[in-house]
């Protein structure tokens, strides 16, 4: 069984083509990352109209790629949400056209299951149950994963998401868009323990805590820590120092989302009784996260998955593993209206029904 796999929820046109049989045939990604740089981030217009542009070449190029033509393709998977409106139509607007001249059917496939469930498509696949990290530039989340749909919130993120907090970070030290992978460059030639910087939210996470503290037990708060880089960087800019110390800076914030990532996943694998994390989303990236979280692992026993370094950010081939890992459930959702959901939570996601169930 062959799904196509369309991703256009923000700044990336993803495109791929995911056998059952034979796993990940061919995937496809054009990056709006330069046309976006000259305004210091995403322009929801513009995005929209670059997806329109690459959504069917990219098409073409998969099926090439794969020697596959269009009619062998099964199902149509597209990002239905969370995202960006405009751009979550276009990729609508270009599964649904697809599906009705195909005469296939097109699934709405949830923007984050598809990141957590990226790692499945590594050499190093996890298995179910486990506890997933999902440290995307709009969520940060700890969910218990106990099957496929069956998702159990376990904390977010109250304020910035992390990979918010590093573009927003990254911006205050002048770094261009997406300021993520900028810092983290930036930070291999500093310092992390030059800037004694806050772990919010990390008050409480030993066994005796206060009722308020156990509340945010696994909530995350990234947006103060910002405001502390800020505060240093006004007062460095006073003093003259701030280009000199912008790498240390860096690597002291680095280091600080990376302990309360770490410090946080750790206590969720203890909370719910799993040996196994699964980190997913564009921070997943991160290099110092992964050092840390493996050592951090292997000193409990716990294994620890990601997704290949490529497939951290927003792909296709996500979006069409999870749209062929649902259709193998048995859930379809074959109707024709546009159902672009910009703002759906991944724990509003239905579970998947039995096969006897959709007949
Ligand atoms: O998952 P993703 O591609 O998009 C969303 O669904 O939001 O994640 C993008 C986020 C951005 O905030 C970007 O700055 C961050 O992931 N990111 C990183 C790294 N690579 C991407 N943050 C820290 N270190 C990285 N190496
Ligand atoms: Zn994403």
């Amino acid at each position: 069984m062959v799904t196509l796999g369309i991703e256009s929820s923000c700044d990336e046109t993803g495109v791929a083509l995911y056998c059952s049989e034979r796993g990940l045939l061919a995937h496809a990604l054009h990056s709006q990352i330069d046309m976006h740089r000259a305004y210091g981030g995403v322009v929801p217009e513009l995005a929209s109209r670059d997806h329109i542009r690459r959504a069917i070449p990219l098409i073409r190029q998969v099926c090439a790629d794969a020697g596959i033509d269009l009619p062998s393709i099964h199902y149509i998977a597209y990002t239905q949400g969370p995202g960006l409106a405009g751009a979550l139509l276009v990729g609508a607007s270009v599964a649904k056209g697809l599906a009705l001249a195909l005469n296939k059917p097109a699934l709405g496939v949830h923007h984050l299951e598809g990141h957590l469930l990226s790692p499945l498509l590594s050499q190093d696949a996890p298995t179910f149950p486990f506890v997933a990290l999902l440290v995307s530039g709009g969520h940060t989340m700890l969910l218990d994963v106990a099957a496929l749909g069956q998702y159990t919130l376990l904390g977010e993120s109250i304020d910035d998401a992390a990979g918010e907090a590093f573009d927003k970070t990254a911006k205050l030290l002048g770094l261009p868009y997406p300021g993520g992978p900028e810092l983290a460059r930036m930070a291999v030639n500093g310092n992390a323990a030059a800037y004694d910087l806050p772990r919010p939210l990390l008050k409480g996470m030993g066994k005796r805590m206060a009722t308020a503290d156990k509340e945010n037990r696994f909530n995350f708060s990234f947006a103060g820590l910002k405001t502390a880089v800020l505060t240093h960087v006004r007062r460095l800019q006073a003093e003259g120092n701030l280009e000199a110390e912008k790498p240390h800076l860096a690597a002291s914030f680095e280091q600080a989302v990376v302990e309360v990532l770490v410090r946080k996943s750790l206590a969720a694998l203890d909370e719910v009784s799993r040996r196994t994390l699964v980190v997913a989303g564009g921070v997943g990236a991160n290099l110092r996260l992964r050092a840390q979280l493996n050592e951090a692992c292997a000193k409990v026993g716990a294994r620890v998955h990601y997704p290949e370094l490529h497939l951290c950010t927003d792909n296709g081939a996500m979006i069409a593993l999870a749209g062929n890992l649902r259709l193998q459930a048995g859930l379809l959702d074959t109707e024709l209206g546009f159902n672009a959901r910009p703002r759906g939570a991944l724990d509003s996601l239905v579970g998947v029904p039995k096969p006897s169930q959709t007949a």
